[in-house]
């Protein structure tokens, strides 16, 4: 044992060896403490807690560093296909040129979804929130293509299937919601176009593809695409330390993402820059309110657990937007709005001694409405774009030697023993 730590209590000394990871950060390993002391630890919200090593996404929440594999966030922005960023997560390398034609086959190849499944969506109610569909249909996935796991190739096409029709059934989805005809996957367009033509062709107005919007799209997508252990990719690890399916475990993330406070803040910050511009653009009494320990009002797109800096993702993401509403001459008042509460925001000693910025989602919802996107379907483009991270997740966690079921502990504190009272003896 080289590094320990040592807690004391109650005058015994427990040893607990510590571990670092590849980029310095160290962890207390208390696997044995419960074993050897009675006590287990409690942390809320698993704020101090490491549930797994991993190989995929390194953050450093104090310097607003983000990299997928060791390759800065920032570059694969610049450079790289949401394709190619999908392969490196789930794979931990760059494709070449083979591998990726490879999987573009793979993934045109699967991207059909079976017809049947056409008639669930056309029986959710129509006000249906679109991340609930998402969620129940991923989940019914497993009822019409088997879960394979077997070997390294089946486990592939059960990735690719997910990789290849969540973007289908997402654009099917709103097709269906407006009761128009659902456009299908074509060959010759790379991914980001094909969703773009499927949410937006229509037999009597043909979708023109433009570059600056697959540009946004690209970039949006790779932003999201995977951020260690969140709230959702937390959920995909639980759901699936079970050997649940995959299909059940990325249901689990979908359900875990569409809360306000994680992947629906997207949505939650366009509602609440709306509400603003209806109280006149009175930005000042939501800076008011958010501070306010008696409201429970909170600033949407702002804060984030492990960013106590500008969070990296947001940075690209106003740069898109800007460019994005530039070339598309595109006046967004919610944009001007954003961009005064922001600069209010990051000036008030509230918001700079409790460390709060912006996070991804306080640019990403002006992007997504100049895309044309609707405000309900926002999440489920969050949810397309960590797709490949909670995937990649997932098969590490399948190939992990340490694994466990997840089952945390906890501290009852109900009521003590006491008796059974019959039901005519009680008050
Ligand atoms: N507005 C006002 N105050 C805030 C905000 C906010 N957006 N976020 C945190 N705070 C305050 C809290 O009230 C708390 O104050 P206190 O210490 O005086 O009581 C302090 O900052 C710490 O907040 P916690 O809730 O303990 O921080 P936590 O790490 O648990 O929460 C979270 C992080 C959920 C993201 C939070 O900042 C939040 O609710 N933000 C708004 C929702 C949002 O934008 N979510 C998207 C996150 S990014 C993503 O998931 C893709």
């Amino acid at each position: 044992m080289n590094d320990v730590a040592e807690l004391r209590y109650n005058g015994k000394t427990y040893k607990l060896p510590v571990i670092a990871g590849s980029e310095g950060e160290k962890a207390i390993d208390i696997s044995r403490l419960r074993a050897e002391s009675g006590m287990i630890t409690m942390d809320y919200g698993f704020a101090n807690t490491g549930s797994c090593t991993s190989n995929i996404t390194f953050m450093d929440g104090e310097k607003g560093v983000l990299r997928y594999c060791g390759i800065p966030v920032e570059q694969l922005a610049e450079k790289a296909t949401f394709k190619e960023t999908a392969y490196l997560l789930i794979n931990g390398h760059l494709p070449n040129r083979r591998q990726l034609t490879d999987f573009s086959v793979l993934l045109n190849d699967h991207s059909l979804v079976h017809e049947d499944m056409k008639i669930f969506y056309q029986n959710f109610p129509r006000a249906s929130h679109p991340m609930g569909i998402l969620s129940a249909m991923v989940n019914a996935l497993r009822s019409f293509y088997p879960a394979l796991h077997e070997s390294e190739e089946e486990i592939n096409i059960t990735v690719t299937r997910l990789l290849a029709k969540v973007r289908t059934m997402a654009a099917m989805s709103y097709k269906i919601s407006l009761g128009h005809t659902v456009v299908y996957p074509r060959p010759d367009l790379a991914y980001c176009e094909n969703f773009l033509n499927m949410m937006f062709d229509s037999p009597v107005r043909p979708y023109q593809l433009k570059p600056e919007v697959i540009k946004a799209l690209r970039v949006f997508w790779i932003l999201h695409a995977d951020h260690e252990q969140n709230c959702s990719t937390a959920a995909v690890r639980v759901v699936g330390s079970s050997r649940a399916n995959l299909y059940a475990a990325i249901s689990a993330g979908i359900a875990a993402l569409w809360g306000p406070l994680h992947g629906g803040a997207n949505q939650a910050v366009i509602e609440m820059l709306t509400q603003i511009q209806k109280n006149n653009g009175d930005f000042k009494s939501a800076i008011g309110r958010a501070k306010d320990r008696n409201d429970p009002f909170r600033l949407m797109g702002f804060g984030h657990r492990v960013y106590k800096t500008y969070d990296p993702r947001a940075k690209i993401m106003k740069k898109v937007c800007d460019d994005l509403l530039g070339a598309l001459s595109i006046q967004d008042p919610l944009l001007d709005l954003a961009v005064e509460l922001e600069e209010a925001a990051l000036k008030d000693p509230y918001f700079i001694d409790h460390n709060l910025y912006p996070n991804v989602d306080f640019y990403s919802g002006i992007v997504l409405r100049a895309i044309g996107i609707p405000t309900n379907m926002f999440t489920v483009m969050f949810a397309i774009g960590r797709l490949p991270g909670w995937i990649a997740q997932w098969k590490e966690s399948m190939d992990d030697p340490n694994w466990k079921i997840s089952r945390p502990r906890q501290v009852y504190i109900g009521e003590t023993l006491h008796d059974f009272v019959p039901i005519d003896d009680r008050e």
